[in-house]
């Protein structure tokens, strides 16, 4: 990175954006030497390599806590702004549509992809999973998704009908990276969903999705997944729109539902009592359960990581109707259990569900979404969200399970 008179070696580029915000990305197998007044970029093989500075237009105060005790509170409450950004510039002015002029993708371009294959690590991977229910049910695309340690050893089916999704947050997770390349080796068609510009996996691919979230600084992650589930969502409204398989008034309905969403995601944020509640009544619980079906098992699998990596309680999320095939054996008196329900065409099942772990007397708590009068009933506890778009709930729902740890 260039500086005045300094000149710095950085892992990342927030690392030194306080001091300048000039920089050249070193690309794999380049080398550097680097002095306090000048930097030499070669090849493995000593040739001088000519490099285009890379101009940093974040905002240097994003690199900050700006006020908040840590970076993680700090990154959960930018949502609302994180969400804005990433649909800024997306969305069709009339909301017939969603324009990504990174992609500009014609019905041909399309015509010859017969699967979807989307990889990723950890939070990103649970992205992958909501992806899979968006793309599937949207474009009526079979997707696959794989955790990117995996994918490199299974001889993945992988062709040049495939498109082949990668998702990171940081760009730069080696598992991901080197899943891409041996996606490209098979012939896929590659495309990222990344928030680093100018990352390794955004230079990698044939075609980038950038969220627009700002830096991440936090280990754990939080808007980078709201961010990339909107990516994700956006991708699946244009696909289907190219292809012809989702009426006009349900685009319509989730361009104007993505319009809602930094509100309802700082209302969520402005009133985090009964969230708080719970943090603090059930946070000495040794094993915590998240149940749920369809997008809300997504979610589920999103909130149970949430909670190991920053509380260090025991979770797990389970696909609500799977727990009985075994697990409910776990589900003894005092044990809590999420349970989410915002998707109204499985609800009733979902219901079914609560009451069988409330027979083993756990502590339910309801996620839910606002006007659901029923779920009070069944519940001990009830958080509700905003209500939405089915496709969007778990954008929002997600919210008060990043909270618990940091509400305790
Ligand atoms: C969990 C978390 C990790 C990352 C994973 C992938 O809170 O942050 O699971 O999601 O390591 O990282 P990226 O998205 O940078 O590839």
């Amino acid at each position: 990175m260039l500086g005045e008179g300094e000149n710095f070696v950085a892992s990342d580029i927030p690392a030194i954006i306080n001091r300048t915000r000039r920089t050249y990305i070193l690309s794999d197998g380049e080398m550097a030497i680097v002095t306090s007044d000048s930097v030499w970029v070669m090849n493995r093989q000593g040739v001088p390599v000519s490099k285009k500075v890379f101009e940093v237009h974040w905002d240097a105060e994003a690199a900050e806590k700006g006020g908040y005790e840590h970076f993680m509170i700090k990154e959960i409450y930018e949502q609302p702004k994180a969400i804005r950004e990433t649909t800024t510039g997306r969305l069709a002015k009339d909301d017939t549509g969603i324009l990504f002029d990174e992609l500009k993708w014609t019905k041909d371009d399309i015509a010859g992809i017969h699967k979807i294959t989307i990889v990723a690590c950890g939070t990103a991977y649970h992205a992958g999973i909501v992806g899979k229910y968006y793309l599937e049910q949207l474009a009526r695309i079979p997707v696959e998704v794989d955790v990117a340690s995996e994918f490199r050893y299974r001889s993945p089916l992988v062709d040049d009908k495939t498109l082949a999704i990668f998702i990171s947050q940081s760009g730069e997770t080696l598992d991901t990276l080197a899943a891409l390349k041996e996606a490209k080796k098979l012939g896929a068609r590659t495309l990222a969903v990344t928030n680093v510009v100018g990352s390794s996996i955004a230079r990698e691919a044939d075609q980038v999705i950038y969220t627009q979230a700002g830096p991440e600084i936090a280990v754990a992650s939080t808007k980078a997944y709201t961010t990339q589930l909107i990516g994700l969502l956006m991708l699946s409204v244009y696909l289907a729109s190219l292809r012809g398989t989702l009426p006009e008034e349900r685009v319509k309905a989730i361009i104007q539902g993505l319009r809602a969403l930094p509100a309802q995601a700082h209302e969520i944020l402005e009133d985090v009592e009964s969230i708080k509640t719970f943090a603090q009544k059930y946070g000495f619980s040794e094993d915590v359960f998240f149940i749920g079906r369809s997008l809300d098992y997504a979610v589920a699998l999103e909130g149970s990581l949430k909670l190991k990596e920053i509380s260090y309680i025991h979770a797990e999320a389970y696909a609500a109707g799977e727990l009985k095939h075994g697990t409910l054996a776990l589900i003894i008196e005092g044990v809590p259990v999420i349970a989410l329900a915002t998707q109204r065409d499985v609800y009733e099942k979902t219901l079914s569900n609560i009451k069988e772990v409330k027979a083993r007397d756990a502590v339910v708590i309801g996620i839910g979404m606002q006007g659901d009068k029923q779920l009070e009933k069944y519940v001990d506890h009830t958080i509700f969200v905003p209500a939405t778009e089915k496709y969007l709930a778990p954008i929002l729902a997600v919210i008060p399970l990043q909270l618990p740890a940091e509400l305790m």
